[in-house]
């Protein structure tokens, strides 16, 4: 990983002054491209031969430090980085009672903590083995064998591909299954589609959420369903993604909820009244979208936008992060530390709390 690191560095001095265009890039091809797997000087290129002829792969090249100052910036037109060379700055959240400032995390997180190369906690993300990021860890929780036949039982995860969660998963490999997304040019309906993730809608912030702000996050698809039994969004929402694999999770009589009671936590449900009533930003920030414990909505609108209250959704990245995070089970915050009556961070609408605001005391 160290090694494709002056590659991609050059890579991304030259992409940064592109246009704002999103999921497609541009610039000259020998920035990310090379014709034989070598350095351009003949040498055999630091970290092998990467499909589609990438300098570097995929982790490779999505490995740096999400920040301005080393040019590595996050922002349109750079590479938004999901592994990092040293531990990130993980947030939004609170910590000690202020908001944790100069994050360097996306909104999907960090590898980093599970990478087995740096953090090496299993638990604190998804164990993907592109590259040899991690190692295989073990099968997806929830998976129900009827509705998830593509991803199979004991398969290791992979960014895209059969096994992955980005691209075609009815094309094996990482790059045939995303083959021309980057360049917006892909046969299929994935380029199209939120970050890459086939067939799921959603408006993206230009910046990944590198600087995730109530006027500045991605606006996540979700079911307004009024329960949990059956699946019938059209598998375009962000949680019917994590449905895909977790499927016991997400959908189903008796296994989510029961018709009169929850059995386990709501997905693609309109916050009720009550307590949920009280969801709001963060205490600095005006309007109704927490950053800390976002919120979908059935019709994604402008990432700027607010949303209201009667179409705020539960989805399952309210509590997750996709990638990864310093917590174990990819949460949002540190779970040890939510106990009622004691808001964690010293802030009352942090983690749990943004929407069981009646709970914390
Ligand atoms: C040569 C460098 C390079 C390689 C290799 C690479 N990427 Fe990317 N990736 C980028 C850049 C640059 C962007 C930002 C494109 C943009 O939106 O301007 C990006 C964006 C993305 C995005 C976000 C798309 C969006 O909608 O914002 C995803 C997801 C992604 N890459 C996944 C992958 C996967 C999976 C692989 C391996 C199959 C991969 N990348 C390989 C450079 C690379
Ligand atoms: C900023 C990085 C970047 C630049 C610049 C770039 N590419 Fe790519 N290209 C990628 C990545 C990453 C992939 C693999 C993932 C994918 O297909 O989305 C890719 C895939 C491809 C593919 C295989 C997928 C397909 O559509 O068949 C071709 C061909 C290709 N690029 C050609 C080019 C050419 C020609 C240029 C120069 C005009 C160029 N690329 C410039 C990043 C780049
Ligand atoms: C392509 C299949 C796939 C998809 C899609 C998927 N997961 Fe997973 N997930 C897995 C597998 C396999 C594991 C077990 C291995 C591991 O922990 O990495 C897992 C583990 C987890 C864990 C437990 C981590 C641990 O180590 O205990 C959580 C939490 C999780 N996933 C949440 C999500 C969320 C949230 C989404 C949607 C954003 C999602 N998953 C989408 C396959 C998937
Ligand atoms: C309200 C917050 C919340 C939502 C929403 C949520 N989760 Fe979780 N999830 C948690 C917490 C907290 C844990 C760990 C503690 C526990 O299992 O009680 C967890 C654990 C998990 C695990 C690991 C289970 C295990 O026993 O190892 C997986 C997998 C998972 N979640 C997937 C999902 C998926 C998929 C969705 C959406 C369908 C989802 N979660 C929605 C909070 C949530
Ligand atoms: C994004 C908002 C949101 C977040 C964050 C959230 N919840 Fe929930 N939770 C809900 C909603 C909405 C319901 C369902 C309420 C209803 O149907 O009346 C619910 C239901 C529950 C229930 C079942 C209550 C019942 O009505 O049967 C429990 C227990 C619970 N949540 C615990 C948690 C815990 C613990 C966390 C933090 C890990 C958490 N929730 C985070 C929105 C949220």
């Amino acid at each position: 990983m160290k090694t494709s690191r002056l590659g991609l560095l050059l890579i991304v001095t030259l992409v940064l002054w592109s246009s704002s265009a999103l999921a497609s890039v541009s610039g000259s091809c020998a920035n990310c491209h090379t014709m034989h797997a070598t350095d351009g000087a003949g040498n055999t290129l630091a970290g092998g031969a990467k499909g589609s002829l990438t300098i570097g792969g995929c982790v490779g090249c999505h490995t740096g430090n999400n920040e301005d100052a080393d040019g590595a910036s996050a922002g349109a037109g750079g590479v938004p980085y999901v592994m990092d060379t040293a531990e990130p700055t993980y947030g939004p959240e609170y910590s000690g009672g202020t908001l944790v400032a100069n994050v360097q995390t996306l909104a999907g997180g960090s590898f980093w903590w599970v990478g087995k190369s740096a953090g090496n906690d299993a638990t604190t993300g998804h164990n993907v083995t592109t590259d040899g990021l991690c190692d295989f860890d073990m099968d997806a929780p929830g998976r129900r064998d009827g509705d998830q036949t593509a991803f199979s039982s004991g398969a290791p995860l992979t960014c895209a591909g059969t096994m992955g969660c980005h691209g075609d998963r009815s094309v094996a490999g990482d790059y045939a299954s995303i083959s021309g997304a980057h360049h917006g040019s892909s046969s299929t309906t994935v380029d199209d589609s939120f970050r890459f993730l086939d067939g799921i809608a959603g408006t993206e912030a230009p910046d990944w959420e590198y600087a995730a702000a109530i006027d500045n996050h991605n606006s996540y698809k979700a079911q307004a369903r009024s329960e949990a039994s059956t699946m019938s969004d059209g598998g375009d929402t962000i949680s019917s993604l994590c449905g895909q694999c977790h499927g016991d999770f997400h959908s189903g009589t008796d296994t989510v909820s029961d018709g009169s009671a929850w059995l386990r936590h709501p997905t693609d449900i309109v916050l009720p009244a009550g307590e949920y009533a009280s969801y709001a930003s963060i205490p600095d920030e005006s309007g109704i979208y927490n950053i800390i414990a976002p919120v979908g909505v059935a019709t994604p609108i402008a990432s700027t936008a607010d949303v209201t209250l009667a179409n705020s959704v539960v989805t399952c990245i309210s509590c997750h992060r996709a990638h990864g995070s310093p917590y174990a089970d990819l949460l949002r915050w540190d779970y040890a530390n939510i106990s009622a009556g004691s808001p964690i961070g010293g802030v009352d609408n942090n983690g749990c709390f943004a929407c069981h605001t009646s709970k914390d005391g």
